[in-house]
């Protein structure tokens, strides 16, 4: 039994970077290193992916776009052995193959990089590197040495500034994102694909991975790649293959094709955008947040990560929330709603009575909602069903002598995925067989539904698709005009600009600003979140 397949040989060897080139060598660039030839798919009778014609270049950056639920994972995860009962005919290097798991995509060179990131938080980078196939000493021992060696050569041959052997859970989330490419790059990989990598990165983080996937594509890879991101998206690819309902819609060159033309056909119809009129004026505050200061532990001790923040959100405002990552924006949110883990200073006042926040459940008792960045850890559970997700944080209020109401549940959960238009299968499917985006629908729905006074939106359109953002924008405006008082957190200026009435502007964990609706530019904005001039936000529209 081999354990060790591609070692990677040294960069005095190869000066350029060449983890892949030997297998490639037999490969022209532009040759059709993989196919799908009339794939379909279907969960439980129902079709994710019809009929879908897909090809793949050696060299090249082919972008996979569509809307939430289009198929776009289905396919990606099809060609990389991970569901191998579908019909039709995959091929690699003209060669027709089925891969009967992960492993045999693995062995013919194709790798994944999943929507949701898949490494053990308690092992090191190293260790997560060669999981399951760890080179061993006599066949007995784990070599240790040689995993943080060869892991070492990988990081630094892809320019990333990482320590093979830091614990994965202590790394930022952009960071664990490029140990899975070095992880995938580890396996001898000449087709890697990679599901909305960028979602959770910063705009300094993407630009390390654009440079790493040029560099790859330009020694040989083949990459497909899928992101909502449509400026990223032209920046990146060569060529662009739409989905539309699982089907196939359209591929042609990126320089050949407009952004509108990408739009329609991802969508088969205009994208209304949205905009705003009547900002609340006098209406009283509902939440009013004084000298608010929180305090978390870190090795070395207490830290301060809020100084005394001050505002105040009206009934039927839009508050936005703006700075760069790290500034404190989330931390914000996750004070008032008593879900940080530290200790909190200052005074929160709901309807101008003082209030007493010191758990998530204090929070929901005093009308507070909060739709967190991060859905696949705290936001749903993903094993169960829609219904039961929505019922959730409502499930005490309606059942009567602690027996649950499962009519009126089912009926709130429909009343959730008619309103947020969300695509599945009915109320019972399971969660986790949603597409990605429709989860954060799911998210949105299940705070909405216990009827909060003050909504708490953290980057509520992350990995959402160009449709159903403006559907979530719309709703945001919608619940303003019913008199909820609404903050929104968001890394994307157009996006923060879009909504807020008011922006308040964070800067290393202090309030630098509040800008009304027409002050608030783009450049207002970066001044007051980014003095020493750093330009960490994103300005992509869309
Ligand atoms: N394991 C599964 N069981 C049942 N249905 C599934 C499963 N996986 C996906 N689906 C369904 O297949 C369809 C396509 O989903 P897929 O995840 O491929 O979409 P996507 O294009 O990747 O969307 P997103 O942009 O939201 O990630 C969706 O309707 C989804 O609900
Ligand atoms: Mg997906």
């Amino acid at each position: 039994m081999r354990l060790w397949r591609s070692a990677p040989r040294t960069s005095r060897e190869s000066p350029s970077f060449s983890a892949v080139e030997p297998s490639n060598a037999a490969l022209q660039r532009g040759a059709v290193v993989l196919a799908a030839k009339g794939v379909s798919k279907s969960f439980s009778g129902v079709w994710a992916l019809q009929d879908v014609d897909f090809e793949l270049k050696c060299g090249e950056v082919h972008a996979l776009m569509g809307e939430n639920g289009a198929g776009k994972s289905t396919l990606m995860k099809i060609l990389a052995g991970v569901h191998s009962d579908y019909i039709g005919e995959i091929s690699v290097a003209g060669r027709a193959t089925t891969f009967a798991g992960v492993r045999d995509a693995e062995l013919a060179g194709v790798a994944i990089i999943h929507q949701e990131l898949n490494l053990v938080p308690e092992l090191s980078v190293a260790e997560n590197m060669f999981l399951g196939r760890e080179p061993l000493i006599a066949g007995l021992i784990v070599d240790r040495r040689r995993i943080v060696a060869v892991a070492r050569d990988l990081l630094r041959r892809l320019n990333i500034a990482i320590d093979p052997e830091s614990r994965v859970g202590a790394l930022r989330v952009g960071e664990q994102q490029l140990v899975e490419i070095a992880k995938a790059l580890s396996l001898d990989t000449r087709i890697l694909i990679m599901d909305e990598p960028t979602s959770a990165l910063s705009s300094s983080e993407c630009e390390t991975l654009f440079k790493v996937v040029r560099q790859l594509a330009a020694s040989g890879v083949a990459i497909i790649y899928t992101s909502h991101r449509l400026d990223e998206v032209m920046a990146l690819a060569d060529r662009v293959t739409v989905l539309r309902d699982g089907r196939h819609v359209l591929t042609a060159p990126v320089a050949e094709i407009s952004r509108e033309r990408i739009i329609s056909a991802m969508v088969g119809r205009d994208v209304a955008t949205s905009s705003r009129n009547a900002a609340a004026v006098a209406a009283p505050p509902i939440l009013s947040v004084k000298d608010l200061t929180f305090d978390v532990v870190t090795s070395r001790g207490w830290r301060r990560v809020l100084h005394g923040v001050n505002f105040e959100v009206r009934r039927g405002e839009v508050f936005g929330i703006g700075g760069l990552l790290g500034s404190g924006r989330t931390e914000i949110v996750e004070a008032i709603f008593g879900a940080g883990r530290g200790w909190r200073g200052g005074a929160i006042s709901i309807d101008g009575e003082l209030a007493t926040i010191n758990s998530p459940a204090d929070a929901y008792r005093l009308g507070i909602a909060l739709v967190t960045e991060d859905r696949k850890t705290r936001g749903l559970h993903l094993a169960s069903t829609i219904r039961d997700n929505v019922a959730l944080p409502s499930v005490g209020a309606m059942s009567r002598f602690g027996l649950r109401a499962f009519a009126r549940e089912a009926a709130l959960a429909a009343d959730v995925v008619q309103r947020l238009s969300v695509r599945c299968t009915g109320v019972d499917q399971v969660v986790s067989n949603l597409s990605g985006g429709n989860q954060q629908k799911i998210v949105i729905g299940k705070w909405l539904a216990t009827e909060p006074r003050v909504l708490l939106l953290d980057e509520p359109t992350r990995g959402i698709d160009v449709g159903a953002k403006q559907e979530i924008y719309q709703l945001i405006f919608k619940l303003a005009a019913e008199g909820l008082a609404i903050v929104v957190v968001s890394s994307e200026l157009p996006e923060l600009l879009l909504l807020s009435d008011r922006v308040l502007v964070m800067c290393e964990g202090r309030q630098t600003g509040i800008l009304r609706r027409g002050e608030a530019t783009q450049e207002a904005v970066m001044r007051l979140a980014a003095p020493g001039g750093v330009d960490d936000f994103r300005k992509m529209p869309a």
